[in-house]
């Protein structure tokens, strides 16, 4: 399927680049583009050739700066809870696709953008990036997730501290409270993206891929369940070619070459 509003490009080494195109509107979401973006990540979910998602704004200056506020006033009290419903199922898409991604916050990600970057796996950001949940600003509260994936990430209290207070913060302090997992000038910031993902491809398919959801399950359902999530899937993965293959190339000093079986 073609994108009006995004790209989506895949190389040979595993990694897949989607960039949000809506540049003269600093990429804000509009429902058109929300339905693009699960169309793209139910793409890249079922293509096994890709094992990493990196995701991006197009131009300098924004990730994404926000849902699109022009549309935010035309639907009424009930349609309102399904576009919420709706943003929240298509990031949780991108959460639970079982493939690492990364958010490449190239300038502005507020609102809707930082929501979006929250269900990444993890978020690099340049250095002129301002991350924010503005809503209370505009007299709405997050829509799409903000107000549990914030806490998750960087404690209760500097959640509540940004959400309340609707003011963003820059790229250095989202670094500092762990928003963002690392800081790169905007010209490396692809690349560094890329080679992060590269570490993880080298890695054990099924490894990575049981790891995430054992991080997740804890998340959602607490340590002592998560816990029994983690034992199941370790003794899971002792019937995997990754495993003998992993554990022999250690043994034989060599280079391990996985298969994801
Ligand atoms: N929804 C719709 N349009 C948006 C938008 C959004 N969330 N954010 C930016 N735009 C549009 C602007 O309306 C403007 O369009 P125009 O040229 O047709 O007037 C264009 O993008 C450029 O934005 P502009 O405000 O001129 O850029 P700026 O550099 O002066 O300010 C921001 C940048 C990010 C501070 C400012 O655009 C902003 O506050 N955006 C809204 C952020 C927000 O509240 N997001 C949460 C929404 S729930």
């Amino acid at each position: 399927m073609s994108f009006q509003f995004l790209s989506l490009e895949a190389d040979a080494e595993g990694i897949a680049v989607l960039t949000i195109r809506r540049p003269e509107k600093l990429n804000a979401l509009n429902q058109a583009l929300i339905g693009e973006l699960g169309e793209a990540f139910r793409q890249v979910a079922a293509d096994g050739a890709i094992r990493v998602l990196i995701l991006t704004g197009a131009g300098e200056k924004a990730f994404v700066a926000g849902a699109d506020i022009a549309e935010l006033a035309r639907p009424n009290a009930v349609e309102t809870v399904e576009v919420s419903r709706l943003g929240q199922e298509t990031f949780r898409l991108l959460e639970t696709m079982k493939k690492p991604s990364v958010a490449a916050v190239n300038g502005f990600a507020l609102g809707g953008g930082l929501e979006l970057a929250m269900a990444a796996t993890i978020r690099m950001g340049s250095p002129n990036a301002k991350l924010g949940l503005p809503e209370v600003k505009l007299g709405i509260m997050p829509g799409y997730g903000g107000s549990q994936r914030l806490p998750r990430l960087v404690g209760r209290g500097r959640a509540l501290e940004m959400i309340l207070s609707g003011e963003a913060i820059d790229a250095n302090e989202a670094y500092r409270i762990g928003l963002l997992n690392s800081v790169v000038p905007q010209a490396e910031l692809l690349d560094a993206a890329k080679a992060w993902a590269r570490k993880v491809i080298a890695n054990g398919p099924l490894g990575v891929a049981f790891a995430m959801q054992a991080v997740d399950v804890g998340f959602e359902a607490g340590p002592e369940t998560g816990m029994r999530f983690e034992a199941m899937s370790f003794g899971a993965l002792a019937g995997s070619d990754d495993r003998r293959e992993g554990l022999a190339a250690f043994l034989e000093k060599r280079k391990a070459v996985f298969t994801g079986k």
